[in-house]
């Protein structure tokens, strides 16, 4: 198997969930991580869980944040190899309930947070591309209901549907400068997103606000059982699917999302 030593990654939303689980993975495969999270302490303690992790405390949503972590990760570990695009969160509604404000929260996270990390890393990469040397990785983190709709989550949906178009647009502009673009789409994993309730949904504190998250305890009984392996995933099911695409094995899968869903396909 080769490896991935010695590489530079930065994960986004790498605090907690699948985010974390990712640091940690290309960590123990070799690689020199950044961390980045909105959350100052979880990401900090984060990056003391991993070694030689440098951490980036931004929210992705200010306009100059995909600027400056690609300056930082550049700055501090030498350059870009591997880039994964997973910060986000949840605020859903039915289409009559939602606001303004709710739906461009959404696409500001899912989609213009991911548009603007990559326009800076595009920029670095047009000056320091090399055709002889390793592949360089993008991933961008889609899910389910980006591919096949979700009831109540149109805004999230939106956003997660147009992470695969620019995951193939980008695939095209970069194949030329070594990088694969690939997605990868989650069906449910256990995080603070999908954490069991047996009423009242959950609540995560998402930039001071109160944000409803979690699955009815029903809810997660359907998820296992639409999948053919009769579980939810874990962060680490999640990393793992990540990593396949960060690896030089996929060297020639470019411009695909890859669906991690545990076998279910609606
Ligand atoms: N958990 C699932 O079932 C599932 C399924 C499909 C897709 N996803 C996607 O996977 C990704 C990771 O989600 P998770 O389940 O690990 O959730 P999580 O809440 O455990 O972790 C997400 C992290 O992103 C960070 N974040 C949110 N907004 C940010 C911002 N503006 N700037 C910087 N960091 C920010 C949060 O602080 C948090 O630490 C998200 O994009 C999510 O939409 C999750």
């Amino acid at each position: 198997m080769k490896s991935i030593e010695g590489r530079v990654a930065i994960v986004t939303g790498a605090a907690r969930g699948i985010g974390l689980a990712t640091a940690k993975k290309l960590s123990d495969a070799g690689a020199r991580v950044v961390i980045n999270d909105l959350d100052e302490a979880e990401a900090i303690s984060a990056g003391e869980q991993i070694k030689g992790a440098e951490v980036f405390c931004a929210d992705l949503t200010e306009r100059d944040s995909g600027d400056r972590l690609v300056d930082f990760a550049v700055d501090r570990l030498g350059g870009i190899d591997i880039l994964v695009n997973n910060a986000g969160y949840i605020w859903h509604s039915a289409i009559h309930n939602m606001t303004d404000d709710q739906w461009d929260a959404m696409l500001d996270i899912h989609v213009s947070a991911q548009f603007r990390i990559l326009r800076a890393y595009g920029k670095w990469l047009r000056a320091n591309a090399d055709r002889n040397s390793h592949f360089r990785k993008v991933v961008n983190i889609s899910s389910t209901m980006g591919l096949h709709g979700g009831a109540t989550q149109l805004a999230y949906s939106a956003g997660k549907a147009a992470v695969v178009g620019l995951t193939k647009t980008l695939a095209k502009e970069w194949g030329r400068f070594n990088v694969t673009v690939n997605a990868v789409a989650f069906g449910a994993i256990e995080t603070r997103l999908t954490s069991p309730y047996e009423t009242e949904p959950n609540i995560a504190i998402v930039k001071g606000e109160e944000r409803k998250v979690g699955l009815s305890l029903q809810q997660i009984e359907e998820n296992k059982n639409a999948s053919p392996l009769g579980k939810i995933g874990s962060p680490e099911d999640a990393a793992n699917a990540i990593y396949l695409m960060c690896i030089p094995e996929s060297d020639w899968i470019t411009g695909e999302v890859l669906l991690a869903s545990g076998g279910v396909r609606s």
